[in-house]
């Protein structure tokens, strides 16, 4: 039996993580390359970016940064092309970048560049990060996915009324699924993490209503910080999941279960 350190080591593994300049992302790439793994950042914001590779290369990891929309996928299929060239293969993937809804309203109100916007950003980026690692993964055999949801992808919006939101999670859901089945005999994990309220620069947390509201709605009674959702990722990116396929974790301090 593999001790335990060895089970949660990443250790020898490339890890792209999108979205990383911020957020859940930065604490991603923290994590991964704090088990072991060198990390490659993905984000539309280019300063965020390099702060997160300055800080993974200080923990001795390498990291590899790209300054790409993904919501375009000729630029995502050229940042793939060019990480493979630096680092040679790609072992998880970490599809994280996401944005908020800008309006917030019923849906026969629902400007249609608002819809398109986050489809674009929150689920195609999905598919198209995806393909790319899975050419790759399918050659090899092996590799993780880990597709970051929300509880929005599992319940509607309803109160934040998060309908264009709510949809492209939920997509994200079952094309989790899908994924798992279809890559599962080829080595391959795919999974999803659906969070609650955390703190960081998608919500107003800094707005004392807004964190109010939140916070009524979590049986624990608060927002949770970024990093606590370190370690779930690190459990899917490493040999410690190596036979779940298609599994949608909640981290919500609660909300789900009411
Ligand atoms: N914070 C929460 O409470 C919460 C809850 C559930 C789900 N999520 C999901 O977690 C993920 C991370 O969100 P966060 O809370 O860290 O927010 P955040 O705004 O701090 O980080 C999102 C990151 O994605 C990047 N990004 C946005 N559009 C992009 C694009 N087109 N191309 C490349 N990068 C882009 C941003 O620049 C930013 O660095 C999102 O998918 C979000 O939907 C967050």
């Amino acid at each position: 039996m593999p001790v335990l350190e060895d089970v949660f080591s990443l250790a020898d593994q490339v890890a792209i993580v999108t979205g990383a300049a911020s957020g859940l992302g930065r604490v991603f790439a923290y994590a991964l390359a704090g088990a072991g793994a060198d990390v490659a950042l993905l984000d539309i914001n280019g300063k965020g970016l390099h702060e997160t590779a300055e800080h993974v290369r200080s923990l001795g990891r390498k990291a590899y940064a790209y300054t790409v929309d993904v919501a375009d996928e000729i630029q995502v299929l050229a940042a793939f092309v060019e990480l493979e060239k630096a680092a040679g293969h790609i072992d998880i993937l970490v599809n994280n970048a996401g944005v908020g809804q800008a309006y917030q309203g019923m849906i026969h109100e629902y400007p249609s560049s608002e819809w398109h916007r986050l489809i674009d950003v929150n689920l195609n980026s999905v598919f198209y990060c995806s393909r790319e690692a899975l050419k790759r993964m399918v050659a090899r055999r092996k590799g993780k996915i880990i597709n970051i949801s929300s509880i929005w992808g599992l319940v509607g919006g309803g109160f934040v009324r998060a309908g264009g939101y709510a949809t492209t999670k939920g997509a994200i859901v079952n094309l989790t699924r899908e994924m798992a089945l279809e890559y599962a005999p080829y080595g391959i994990q795919i999974n999803a993490i659906c969070p609650g309220f955390h703190r960081t620069g998608l919500g107003n947390f800094d707005d004392p209503e807004f964190a109010q509201l939140m916070t009524s709605h979590t049986p624990a009674g608060r927002v949770a910080e970024a990093d606590e959702l370190q370690g779930t990722v690190i459990y899917l990116a490493s040999s410690a999941s190596s036979f779940m396929c298609g599994s949608i974790i909640a981290v919500d301090g609660g909300f789900l279960s009411q």
